[in-house]
């Protein structure tokens, strides 16, 4: 009898800038301080990428560390994956520049653009890939240079956002591990509730995009925050029933720093104790798609995962998108 095939992590990597942004530099940009900003978020610090480097510098740094860890030459890389909002160019996609970068001349490559869900997103599709016995190994990679869409004048988002890139490699296993259950969800009604108004076909780039501020990242962070409280609970407590799972049951709930008020409520609301729930807002600030990979990164440098850990991951982000994947680690 033909064995059934799943989807495992077999490297992760990450990789986040050395510059890094503390909140009383915020202070001296924008009518800010130290307490309203830990209070309200949980963050501390951020990095911001240096001037001259780009995307596809730390989504090298991360990929080549995973794929250093997952014991493959790139070559054996099928296809790769980048999930961002951030790319280096509209056109040609940085997973182009990536495989390039890696001379992983046989993998195809696209970018996945799903907000802060993209690593979730991209995760599930090299899963389909995977699991119809197509491909072997795959390469996704959660990275965003918010900084350079973040308007330093505007204290709402100024304060929230930071660099950084998660990359893993998915792998085929015949062994009982690996992704068990995914659940993937849209609402393009509340689009403009986190928005990049000007540079695409809508509002090209023009002088008055450029004085309206329209380049910069829009958020109305007070629907945003109400959404996140609800679809991720949602979310995982759906995933977990489906699979007669309880909270109790995982070993790592990796959600998406947003806000540590958003993880916290979450991590009270389904009883599961701190050290479950991997917190990086507060030195790293909200990195959107590389969130969770540089999470789960840290988890595995630290040597506290293991392989048979229960693990759940959820998150949301601009579309509006959410979703959430529960695996065997
Ligand atoms: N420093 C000081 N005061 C500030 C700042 C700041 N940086 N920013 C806002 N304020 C003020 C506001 O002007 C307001 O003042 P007012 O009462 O005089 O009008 C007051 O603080 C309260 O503002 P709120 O927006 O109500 O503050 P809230 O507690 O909701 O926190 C926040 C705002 C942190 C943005 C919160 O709503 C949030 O985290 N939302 C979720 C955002 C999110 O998850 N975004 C990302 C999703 S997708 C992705 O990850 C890319």
């Amino acid at each position: 009898m033909k064995k059934a095939i799943n989807t495992y992590v077999s490297g992760t990597g990450a990789a986040v800038p050395d510059t890094v942004i503390t909140n009383s530099d915020l202070e001296k940009m924008v009518e800010t301080n130290d307490h309203w900003i830990v209070s309200r978020t949980g963050i501390r610090e951020r990095r911001k990428l240096e001037e001259g480097l780009s995307n596809i510098d730390l989504s090298e740094r991360a990929s080549r560390e995973a794929i250093k860890r997952a014991g493959l030459d790139p070559s054996e890389l099928d296809m790769i994956i980048v999930a961002t909002v951030t790319p280096d160019h509209p056109t040609p996609s940085t997973s182009c520049l990536l495989q390039a970068r890696l001379k992983a001349f046989n993998a195809a490559a696209f970018d996945l653009s799903a907000g802060c869900t993209g690593f979730i997103y991209g995760l599930t599709v090299g899963h389909q890939f995977i699991c119809s016995g197509i491909y072997k190994n795959i390469l996704v990679v959660g990275v965003e240079v918010l900084s350079r869409v973040t308007d330093w004048e505007d204290r709402s988002t100024c304060v929230l956002f930071g660099d950084g890139a998660g990359a893993v490699v998915l792998s085929r296993t015949e062994k009982e591990r690996g992704i068990i259950n995914f659940s993937l969800h849209a609402d393009g009604r509340g689009a403009n509730l986190l928005i990049i108004p000007a540079g695409g076909s809508a509002i090209p780039a023009c002088e008055e995009s450029l004085q309206n501020r329209m380049h910069f990242l829009k958020m109305n962070g007070n629907e945003i925050f109400k959404f996140a409280v609800k679809v991720v609970e949602e979310n995982l407590s759906r995933m977990l029933r489906h699979n007669n799972l309880k909270p109790g049951d995982l070993d790592y709930l990796f959600l998406h720093q947003a806000n540590l008020r958003i993880i916290d409520h979450i991590r009270k609301r389904l009883k599961i104790p701190q050290e479950k729930v991997p917190v990086n807002i507060d030195r790293f600030g909200n990195t959107s798609s590389a969130t969770i990979p540089i999470a789960i990164h840290e988890e595995i440098v630290a040597g506290r995962m293991a392989e048979g850990d229960l693990v759940a991951m959820v998150a949301f982000g601009a579309g509006l998108t959410w979703g959430g994947l529960v695996m065997k680690w």
